[in-house]
């Protein structure tokens, strides 16, 4: 099995947004996708066997970088993608000049909390319903990580 990282297209929206679809109560949408990549953020997709398996954006500027969408096709979670494509974005960071990293994960999110941990992020606030949720709102944690 091979994986590589390329950029984002606009031909990848569709199957981005299919996956996005599976994996979240609460999706981004393809304009959100379309919306990034107009705005020059770092778009990239992991393909693993020349097939769209997961997909991350971050906004990086005046050496910080925030994290903003991170996911793996749901029959592709738990084999080490996730922390591929986060070693990416990590090192994408750096040598972008970000000095530090940021990013916000749902509460309940504890597959997301754990994989970040893992890679040197720590907690360091909550917002407040920040997220939509069903009932109401949800908490978000902010988790940040210095890259120097
Ligand atoms: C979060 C997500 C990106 C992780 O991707 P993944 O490819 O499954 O992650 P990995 O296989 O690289 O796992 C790395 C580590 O993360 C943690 N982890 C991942 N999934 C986990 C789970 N379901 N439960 C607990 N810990 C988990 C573990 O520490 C794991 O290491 P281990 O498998 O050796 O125990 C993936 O679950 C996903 O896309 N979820 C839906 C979208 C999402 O929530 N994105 C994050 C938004 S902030």
């Amino acid at each position: 099995m091979t994986t590589r990282m390329r950029q984002m297209e606009a031909a990848d929206l569709d199957g981005v947004e299919a996956i996005e679809r599976v994996i979240y109560s609460h999706p981004w949408t393809r304009g959100n996708f379309a919306d990034s990549l107009a705005a020059g953020y770092h778009c990239w997709v992991l393909e693993r066997d020349g097939q769209l398996a997961g997909y991350a954006v971050t906004m990086i500027a005046a050496g910080e970088a925030h994290l903003l969408n991170l996911s793996v096709a749901a029959p592709l979670q738990r084999q080490g993608l996730g922390s591929e494509l986060l070693r990416f974005v990590l090192q994408l960071a750096r040598d972008c000049a970000a000095v530090t990293i940021y990013l916000e994960v749902r509460e309940s999110n504890t597959a997301a909390r754990a994989l970040y941990a893992r890679h040197g992020f720590s907690e360091v606030g909550v917002r407040k319903g920040y997220y939509p949720a069903t009932a109401s709102r949800e908490d978000a944690v902010t988790m940040t990580k210095v890259l120097i």
